[in-house]
């Protein structure tokens, strides 16, 4: 589970502001199995209010939807209900420790939730532990979809990155360098086939995020969990930066500066990995 991050209280605010950025190029890899699409089988780990699960359970209708809070996984079995696709699979569960048969996905996705799973300075053991299981849980040359955040875009791919930087140093402590991914990867028997960086697209609400109001507002901050990394008093003084910015006329400008960096380099990352061999 996140230690950091409230997920049973934040998912009455995350569809808020988040949508299912970037999942055109998760159906791109998932059309690339060599299976029909009605028998590719696929587990969406961290599944969260099923923003990723609902377009791709659309085409491939064997989908799991698991994540450890219960608050995420109701919000995601509610709209599969209103769409009438309720026949889905749920379950509560630990990435860290897949409980799932051998061999039984063509894939695993992991959108934007691998950061959630390890405490800083224990080594990512739980994301290891996360592709073992993953790589024992998948039929061979099946393959692992990884949505993350780089540590360059973790600094620059928002515009307030700079303003909430001791929340987004301590954020970069939970994600792996792509060294350490690759290194993490290869040992849980996977080789990295693919890496996508979309430029142009925006993990926020895109109208909320120029928005020069919006980190007054809890329900904006609750789409982007390096808040959740600020303390109240850290909080308070970035509200204080930005009601001064606003005050002197700058903050515009400096919204509109900061996010040339995000164009440069984007805000997340898709990996692929397939399964080369099994898990040591
Ligand atoms: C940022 S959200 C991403 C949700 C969804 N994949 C998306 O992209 O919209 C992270 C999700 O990971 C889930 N999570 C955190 N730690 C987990 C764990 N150890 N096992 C399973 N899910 C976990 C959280 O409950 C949350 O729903």
């Amino acid at each position: 589970m996140s230690k950091y991050e409230n997920y049973d209280r934040v998912s009455a605010n995350y569809d808020k502001t988040r949508t299912a950025v970037g999942v055109e190029i998760v159906l791109g890899f998932l059309a690339t199995l060599p299976q029909p699409a009605g028998k590719v089988r696929i587990l969406d780990a961290g599944c969260g209010t099923g923003n990723y699960a609902v377009p791709m359970q659309r085409w491939f209708p064997n989908l799991v939807c698991m994540d450890f809070s219960m608050g995420m996984l109701k919000k995601a079995q509610e709209k599969f209900v209103k769409l009438g696709r309720e026949r889905g699979a749920y379950v509560q569960g630990d990435m860290g420790a897949l409980p799932f048969r051998a061999g039984v996905f063509d894939a695993v996705v992991c959108n934007q939730s691998l950061h959630h799973i390890d405490e800083p300075g224990t080594g990512f053991r739980n994301h290891r532990s996360f592709f073992r299981h993953a790589n024992r849980s998948l039929k061979d040359g099946g393959m692992v979809i990884i949505n993350t955040i780089t540590h360059e875009q973790l600094h620059d791919g928002v515009w307030w990155g700079k303003l909430i930087a001791p929340a987004v140093e301590r954020m970069t402590q939970r994600f792996t360098s792509d060294a350490q991914l690759h290194e993490m990867l290869s040992e849980a028997g996977f080789a990295i086939t693919d890496r996508v960086v979309p430029l142009s697209t925006i993990i926020q609400d895109p109208l909320a995020y120029y928005d020069e109001g919006a980190l007054h507002r809890r329900e904006f901050r609750d789409g982007d969990s390096h808040f959740s990394l600020l303390s109240e008093s850290e909080l308070a003084a970035v509200l204080a930066e930005v009601d001064r910015m606003r005050g002197a006329g700058e903050f515009k400008a400096y919204i509109a500066e900061r996010d040339k960096l995000r164009q440069r380099i984007g805000q997340f990352t898709y990996f692929v990995a397939r399964k080369v061999k099994d898990a040591s």
